[in-house]
């Protein structure tokens, strides 16, 4: 039995170093190979047939990365400065991700279940847990499931379950929470729940806007304030995205909440962060962290950088039996993986005023203000609702530029641009549109966000000249 272990453990040492060795070609973007082309474009058509629609852009890869590069199958090597929307957080072919995955691989079971399991999402859960905790929030329990939709559907439940059928929900104004036939109606998107019957009923409040910023808080408020007054008793809860992802990267302050969060908390309401596109990749490991809210939070919902998803909540919330189930809980591979990601972001540099986290954005702000300052004419002034919009912005390892007014058609050929010159990126907002990254923030360097922000500066520079 020993000697099988010994062994085993010896051939994973081994792979994980040829895994690594065969990757150090990686090193740099490159074009794709004439020769590879015919094999894309055969793929692509594949994945047009089977799924009913095209790809966005040519990114199939091969399987081989190498930190914050990926190779694509026509032979490419890009920059991923967007990791599968906020996934691949320690970018591509991680050796200690890698290894642990083979472990996982080595294991019984591909998937691990709610009826039965094997230790990994036991770990998962309570690694999850405990970072909650040490962020101030008080999560008695974490509940792990295969997508953020899927987190963010227990969360709801387990809402309207503690407020008893309570029908209401409040959420934000440009809000994103996943594609379910209800969260689309939640989500502020009208493209997201087109021939989708109503199945909520949502009262929007108006986010935070950074050229009116007591404006925009006392009509956030007024507006929570109208709807509880109108609905009294009936909001199963607040939902909040403490940065917004799909609508546009804005950075809410804790000045802007907390009145809110008072509101929700006299009023009995629920309080939900949705930390599922944030988690992990701003100046804490929990946004409500960085903000010091951790102590309104009822219910959390983390995803994507995380590998598995999950929803936690506080004692009071835990659901009867029957509420929550579903055959799987993760891959064994993910709730393994899961688990290392938390504890590497907590023992790491990524955190705080000067963690590797905050100094990335500033050397992306610091290379926005130069391109504005030499193109300004790709960045002419976007008057918002209450005022301009500034041109870069976003926090963390979540970056957002906003050429050409931010609109739709110029931004699509912009990321076009930047996907056959090597950077993958793409776009979020909705009036305005925004070019945006979210990037490998655990291996990417400050040297390789520069050759990133040399091609950006060609391109939109490019795009300008052709507008
Ligand atoms: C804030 C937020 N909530 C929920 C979701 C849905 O997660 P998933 O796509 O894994 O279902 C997303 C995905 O982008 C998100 O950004």
């Amino acid at each position: 039995m020993s000697s099988c272990t010994d062994r085993i453990e010896a051939a994973r040492q081994e792979l994980v170093a040829a895994l690594d060795a065969s990757t150090v070609d990686l090193m740099a973007h490159r074009p794709a190979e004439s020769t590879l082309v015919g094999l894309r474009d055969d793929m692509l058509a594949r994945l047009a047939d089977v799924r009913g629609r095209g790809a966005f852009y040519a990114s199939i890869g091969t399987g081989r990365g190498r930190g914050p590069l990926v190779e694509l199958i026509d032979g490419s090597v890009k920059w991923d400065m967007i990791t599968g929307i906020g996934v691949h957080g320690f970018g591509h072919g991680d050796p200690e991700l890698t290894a642990i995955a083979i472990e996982a691989a080595s294991q019984d079971t591909v998937m691990q279940g709610n009826l039965q399991c094997n230790s990994e999402p036991i770990r998962f859960a309570e690694t999850l847990r405990a970072a909650a905790r040490r962020g101030g929030a008080d999560m008695a329990h974490c509940y792990p499931a295969c997508s953020g939709a899927m987190a963010n559907e227990n969360a709801l439940k387990v809402c309207m379950q503690a407020r008893n059928g309570a029908p209401r929900v409040l959420a934000f104004c440009d809000n994103f929470i996943g594609r379910t036939v209800t969260l689309s109606h939640i989500g502020d998107s009208p493209g997201h729940r087109q021939g989708v019957p109503k199945s909520i009923e949502v009262d929007y409040l108006p986010y935070w806007d950074p050229a009116d910023p007591s404006r925009s808080s006392s009509d956030a408020l007024n507006a929570m304030n109208a709807a509880l007054a109108s609905y009294p008793g009936q909001h199963a809860c607040l939902v909040i995205e403490l940065v917004q992802g799909e609508g546009g990267f804005t950075p809410g302050p804790r000045e802007f909440f907390e009145p809110l969060l008072v509101a929700a908390r006299g009023a009995s309401v629920p309080i939900w962060f949705d930390e599922i596109q944030t988690f992990g990749r701003t100046d804490q490991m929990f946004r409500f962290e960085g903000l010091d809210l951790g102590s309104f939070a009822d219910i959390i919902t983390v995803g994507k950088m995380t590998q598995g998803c999950a929803a936690m909540w506080r004692a009071e919330f835990n659901p009867k039996p029957g509420l929550l189930s579903g055959t799987f809980l993760g891959s064994t591979a993910a709730m393994a993986c899961g688990a290392r990601i938390i504890e590497r972001l907590a023992a790491g540099d990524a955190y705080g005023p000067t963690g590797r986290h905050a100094q990335l954005f500033q050397q992306f702000e610091t290379r926005s203000a130069k391109l504005v300052e030499s193109a300004p004419h790709c960045f002419p002034i976007i008057e918002g609702r209450r005022g301009p919009l500034a041109p870069w912005g976003g926090t963390g390892g979540m970056m957002r530029l906003t050429p050409f007014g931010g609109q739709k058609d110029r931004i699509v050929s912009l990321v076009h641009r930047l996907f056959d010159a090597g950077v993958i990126a793409f776009f979020c907002g909705h009036d305005p549109y925004h070019l945006r990254f979210l990037p490998p923030v655990g291996v990417l360097q400050p040297s390789q966000l520069d050759a990133v922000m040399d091609i950006v500066d060609d391109q939109v520079i490019a795009e300008g000249q052709e507008g």
